[in-house]
């Protein structure tokens, strides 16, 4: 047997472990997930029975830890509830994220930067397609959130790409095509979280430290939303993903458009919440990259 064989076998008998337990507890977190690094940071809230539906992520100075989700996904409605870690947070990323592992990578990223205690945690996103990124926006956010659970979540069909927060859509993502810039289409996605140490920029410029005393840093998440087409990495069929933005809540109407409440919250989010955007950062960009205009909704509001 080669050694790949062998690796692709403890790799399902891990998988199946988690499933059949999965099953027995009526579903769970692991029924999609599996903890990516730092596995003995991590901890389950709760009784035997409930374990698994709330999940901590921990970060001490030995390391980090995260999860991923065990299949990519092609479009849907992708989130979860997330609590972050409480006092002084400087230097400590937590992330939401989804990514491709291809070459020219895709990514929609969600990284909430620490701060000190009562100073404003920020919210940072980014959209790469094809491995280029550069597209960092950061809102502070309008409560405290290591104080309560707030969905973070993505939409994502073949029109645009939005950002929420609970019911609010905090930025949005249009299929630019038409100028010149690939859409994220056809890059199926792992769904990822990690909290990690970043104390070299995240935090006021990296100018603010992780103070080691108060670790380890907790995030806690429950309340997984994957609505989404399931590629299987070995059989991808994206067809299938393709005919299911027909049939699919994501795909729909409500889906595709921004009401004039996601309208009004991208508006209230420009002039009320935003520290930093890339489209007008004319230091890194002397022409506003194209497809900001169309993001920005008091320029556009869709087709
Ligand atoms: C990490 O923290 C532990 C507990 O506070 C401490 O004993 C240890 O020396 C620290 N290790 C490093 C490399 O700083
Ligand atoms: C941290 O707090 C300082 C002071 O209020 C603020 O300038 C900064 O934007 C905050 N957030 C980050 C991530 O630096
Ligand atoms: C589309 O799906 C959403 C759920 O994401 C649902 O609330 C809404 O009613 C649907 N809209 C239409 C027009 O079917």
């Amino acid at each position: 047997m080669g050694s790949k064989m062998k690796l692709a076998l403890a790799v399902l008998c891990f998988a199946s472990l988690y499933v059949s337990v999965a099953q027995a507890d009526g579903g769970n977190f692991w029924d999609s997930f599996y903890c990516n690094f730092g596995d003995w940071m991590v901890r389950y809230p709760g009784d035997e029975q409930t374990s698994g539906k709330v999940v901590e992520l921990g970060l001490d100075n030995s390391t980090g830890s995260g999860f991923r989700s065990k299949y990519p996904y092609l479009y849907g409605s992708l989130g979860m509830k997330m609590k972050l870690a409480a006092g002084n947070s400087a230097g400590v990323v937590t992330s939401f994220y989804l990514r491709s592992r291809y070459v020219n990578w895709c990514e929609l990223d969600f990284e909430f930067l620490g701060n000190w205690t009562h100073e404003p945690v920020l919210l940072q996103t980014n959209v790469f397609s094809e491995g280029i990124g550069n597209r960092e926006q950061r809102i502070t956010l309008w409560f405290d959130p290591s104080e309560e659970y707030h969905y973070y979540g993505i939409v994502w069909n073949e029109k645009l790409i939005k950002f929420l927060i609970d019911d609010t859509v905090i930025r949005v993502f249009y299929n630019s095509v038409d100028l010149g810039i690939p859409y994220l289409d056809y890059q199926p996605m792992h769904v990822y979280s990690s909290l990690w140490e970043a104390d070299d920029w995240a935090t006021c410029g990296g100018k603010r430290k992780v103070d080691w005393a108060a670790a380890p840093f907790t995030a806690s998440y429950k309340d997984f939303v994957t609505d989404a087409c399931v590629v299987h990495p070995d059989y991808p069929n994206l067809d299938t993903c393709y005919d299911m933005l027909y049939t699919a809540d994501y795909g729909n109407y409500t889906n595709t458009h921004l009401s004039e409440k996601e309208i009004n919250d991208l508006k209230t989010v420009q002039y009320n919440y935003l520290t930093y955007d890339y489209c007008t950062d004319v230091t890194r960009y002397n022409v506003t990259p194209p497809e900001c205009a169309r993001n920005w909704p008091q320029y556009y509001s869709g087709q």
